[in-house]
Order: structure tokens, then sequence, then C-alpha cells
């Protein structure tokens, strides 16, 4: 495997695609805290950093440890702090270096270049340049304005790149990436979904035995990835359960249910509806809801566990970017929403946890579900959020608003399916506004509610842009939820992009 030693660059974790993508498997870990180098270390990256190695509070790294033992490729911060260590010179650039730029001189003999054409295009974002290299460094490509724009140390496999391989602007950066990997750290190209399953599947075996899992399936991508792979490994000793907390879209429950069992997964569906909704009578705040609907979820599923006899792991779809150790640059982020329950183990349930997935990026995760045999039913789904449509109805929960808004939603994702929009929007879905407008119908006043329609483009929720849907496809589901459901006389369509705005209205 590769390291990538993080320095709290934005790019860190898209260094990490890249590598994944040419089927090496690597890792993430903080510059401030490494992880052992053992056999099966082949090579390390060090990322690039919002800090300027001039900086007094810069991070500092014991390159003593993996130095000169294995391939490094220190990438913008990372290529200027080797340089600066091994007594070369670092100062800031006399002009802005961020953009697109050519690499005027390669030295095509160098490994790290190999295949890549003269005047390659790369992406470049730097404060600081490196204007002197020690005496054993040798100055391998340079751009019209950067002349370090990387470096070998003569006679080592350590090299340095001021440029960002990982972004797609820097046309040959796979290549080079590649050249890195394969050329001078010897790995293999097999890590693949084929490989990452078989492994795992055979891990997953060893962990668990004959001990029995239970799982808490949601309809999402993860949970059923997750379930798919502990089936493959365990078969009927994992005990699977979907709730039905009746803020779920329109016959989802029924048809996501049918799906599982179609997939041979032994599963318990547990219509716990009232439940929710009665716990949720009276209830306004966002927060508050949110905790109640967390609360009566750990209830029934608690309830179903202990009917599965002496279980004994609780089985979770946790992904990569929930466990990676993010480095600290400005301190921890304040907290907008109480979001996603990752580690979300009630003490009461003493059970020890698999997470088969934590070591994927979301893409990888569809990519292994897809070779597990799931459809594009499951694995094409927009994200859901867990208390369901409860934060898309603003202010208090009713059955009524749940059941008009159900079939607003699904007028909309039908419509955005029919139009062949659905799989280019990251996440579309309906809210339910509590307020009334005045409308006309017939000879009729009326005077009721609106429904907001919200899709926005994303790659991980964190930011977000508003769609700009076609007007004839946003014309023609107005009129479709105007006219069909009872209870809505207007829609309006959300143009806000996050930030500032969030995805969800709560
Ligand atoms: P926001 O509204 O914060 O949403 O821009 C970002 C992403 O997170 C989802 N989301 C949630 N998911 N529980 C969840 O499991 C929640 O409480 C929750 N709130 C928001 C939202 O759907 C979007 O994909």
């Amino acid at each position: 495997k590769i390291i990538i030693l993080d320095f709290g660059s934005q790019y860190t974790q898209l260094i990490a695609r890249r590598v994944r993508e040419l089927n090496v498997y690597c890792e993430i870990h903080p510059f401030n805290h490494l992880p052992e180098f053992t056999g099966d270390v082949k090579g390390i990256i060090l990322s690039g950093s919002p800090y300027s190695v001039r900086q007094a509070d810069a991070p500092q790294l014991d390159l003593t440890l993996f130095h000169e033992k294995y391939p490094v490729l220190g990438v913008c911060y990372g290529a200027q702090y080797l340089a600066q260590q091994a007594g070369g010179e670092v100062q800031p650039s006399t002009i802005r270096e961020y953009g697109r730029a050519n690499l005027g001189f390669i030295q095509h003999e160098d490994k790290l270049f190999k295949d890549i054409p003269a005047h390659s295009q790369v992406w470049m974002s730097h404060g600081d340049t490196i204007v002197t290299t020690p005496a054993n460094f040798e100055i391998t490509a340079s751009t019209d304005t950067v002349r370090v724009a990387a470096y070998r140390v003569t006679g080592t496999d350590t090299y340095g790149i001021q440029f960002h391989p990982e972004v797609t602007h820097s046309t040959d950066g796979k290549q080079l990436l590649k050249n890195f990997l394969v050329d001078i750290c010897g790995c293999s190209q097999e890590w693949t979904p084929d490989s990452f399953i078989e492994e795992t599947v055979s891990e997953l075996q060893q962990q668990l035995g004959n001990d029995k899992v239970v799982l808490g399936l949601s309809g999402g991508v993860d949970s059923s990835v997750a379930a798919m792979l502990l089936h493959r490994a365990i078969g009927k000793n994992l005990h699977c359960i979907f709730v039905d907390n009746g803020l779920l879209r329109k016959d989802e429950y029924a048809s996501v249910l049918e799906q599982y069992k179609h997939l041979g997964l032994n599963i318990r569906g547990i219509d716990a509806k009232d439940r929710f909704l009665s716990q949720l009578a009276g209830i306004k705040d966002p927060e508050l809801k949110r905790k109640a609907i967390g609360r009566v979820f750990i209830e029934v599923f608690d309830d179903a566990a202990h009917e599965v006899q002496d279980v004994v792991w609780l089985g979770q779809g946790t992904i990569y970017p929930d466990v990676i150790e993010s480095v600290s640059v400005k301190g921890p982020s304040a907290t907008i929403k109480s979001h996603h329950n990752v580690g979300g183990l009630p003490d009461f349930m003493k059970l020890k946890i698999v997470e088969p997935l934590k070591t994927l990026f979301k893409d990888e995760v569809r990519r292994v579900g897809r070779s597990l045999g799931l459809e594009d039913f499951i694995l094409g789904r927009h994200p859901f959020p867990g208390p369901g449509l409860a934060i898309r109805i603003l202010g208090e929960v009713t059955a009524e608003k749940v059941a008009i808004l159900q079939e607003a939603d699904s007028i909309y994702i039908n419509n955005l399916k029919e139009a062949g929009l659905y799989d280019q929007v990251w996440q579309a879905g309906a809210i339910f506004l509590p307020v009334q407008s005045v409308g006309v119908m017939g000879d009729e006043r009326t005077y009721e509610n609106v429904i907001c329609l919200r899709a926005v483009e994303s790659l991980d929720g964190m930011t977000a842009d508003w769609c700009h849907l076609p007007y004839q496809v946003l014309a023609k589901i107005s009129n479709e939820i105007i006219n069909k459901v009872k209870g809505i006389n207007r829609v309006v369509y959300d143009i806000s992009s996050k930030p500032p705005a969030t995805i969800e209205w709560e």
C-alpha cells in the first residue's frame, strides 16, 4: 500500500482517490499521527497544505522515519518541505502562481516523467516557491515562471513536484502518479472491486466465525453494500432490520423491502410508523425532531435486535470519509446540524462493531456494490437524510402533511426520471412549507400550502449548487403537483446554493 501523509490540504482526499483509481490501495494519515511503516508499505506521498513552510507553526515531520527507506513523492507543500529540510530555500512567489501552466522543460529520462508529453499542462496552486535547491537535487521540470516545478534527489527515489497531479486540470497527472506508483514504488495495480470483495469476505469470515451480526438497513447505498458483503461472508448469520419510520418516500418501504428479499438477505421489516409519528407530535424545532427520531429508532432497533438470539456484532455502513482523521487547521468546526450518527452506538447495546466499508470512498462503495450484484435501483439513489421527510416538513410533522409531501415528491422524482435528469442531479426532494397562500381553481378561491422543489449538484454534500433544471420540466412538475395533490396550490423552486444555504431546509 501507499501512505499519504496529510498536511491539511483540501486536495489530500483527491490524491487518495486518484491512487485508488489506478487500482493501488492507499491510506491517508495525519502528519502528526504517523502509522507504522511496515512491510506492505511501498511508498509515501506528502500532501500539500494551507500552511507555508516559512511559518513558525508549519506542520513538521520526522523524515528519518521513512526518508530513503521508501520512495517519496512530495506534492506542493510536501515538495517544499523536503527541499527546505535538505537545506534549500523557499520564498514567497513574486508572481501569483495559481491555475494552469505548461511544463516548458521536462527531463524525459526521469522515471517520474515517463510518457509525459512536452509542454504538458499542470495545475499550480501555491504562494511559495523553491528558489534554491540543495546540490544533490536535480531539477526535472520547469514552467515559464516556476523553475523548480519538479525535482529528484539524485541517486534516490525521492521526488518533489510543485503542481497538483491529482487535479484533472493537470492533464497528465494520472500518468505521473502511475509512474510513481508502478515504476518507482513497484505497486501492482491489483486493488479492484473484485479483489476487495474477495479479501474482505475472507477477513470477515475470520473475524466473525460463527457469530451473529445485526445490521440496520436504510435503503441507502452504504448500508445495502455493507449488508451484501456481510451476507456473502456469513449468510444467514446476518440479521438485517429495516424500520419503516413512516417518513420515507412514497411506496419506498415496500419496494425496498421486496428488493432486499429478492437479493436473498435475511431481513425483517418493522412497521413503526405510528410510534415515530406520535413521538413527533407537537415538536417544531428541527433539532428536537432529529433527536426524537434518533431516540425512537434506537428503541425500535434495540427491541428488534434483542429478538435475535446471541447476537454479538453490530454491522455498520460507515465509509472512509467518516473515519479519516482530519488535520485540524482552523480548530473544530461548529455544529451546523446534528447530522449523521457516526459512532452512534448507544451504551445499552453492548455489541462489537463491524464496518466492512470503512476503507472505501463513496464511488468505490458503488463499484463494489455493482460487483456484488446490486442494481441501480439501489446504487443510483440520491442521498436521503436519516430523519427523512420529517426535516422536509417545516415545523410540526403530521400524518396528513407526510401524505401530501409523499405525493408531491413522488411526482417530482418520477418526472426527473422521465426527463432523464435524475442521474445528473446529486440530490432532489420536495419540501412542505408551513405557509398558506391564496389561489384560484375554477371559480373557487383556495387557501392552501406551498411545495418547494430542491435539486442540487454536489460532490459530497459539503458544498452544492442549485441545478438549472429546464423550465419545461419544472412547468410540467408544477402543473402536475397543483392538479393532483390536494392541499397544494403553489409550487416554488429553490435557487440557493450551499453555502450560505444548506441542502435541507431544516
Ligand atoms: P445540509 O442540509 O446540511 O445537508 O446541507 C447535507 C447532506 O446531509 C444530509 N442530511 C442529513 N443526513 N441525517 C442524515 O442522515 C440528518 O439529520 C441530515 N441532515 C442533512 C442532506 O440530505 C444532504 O445530503
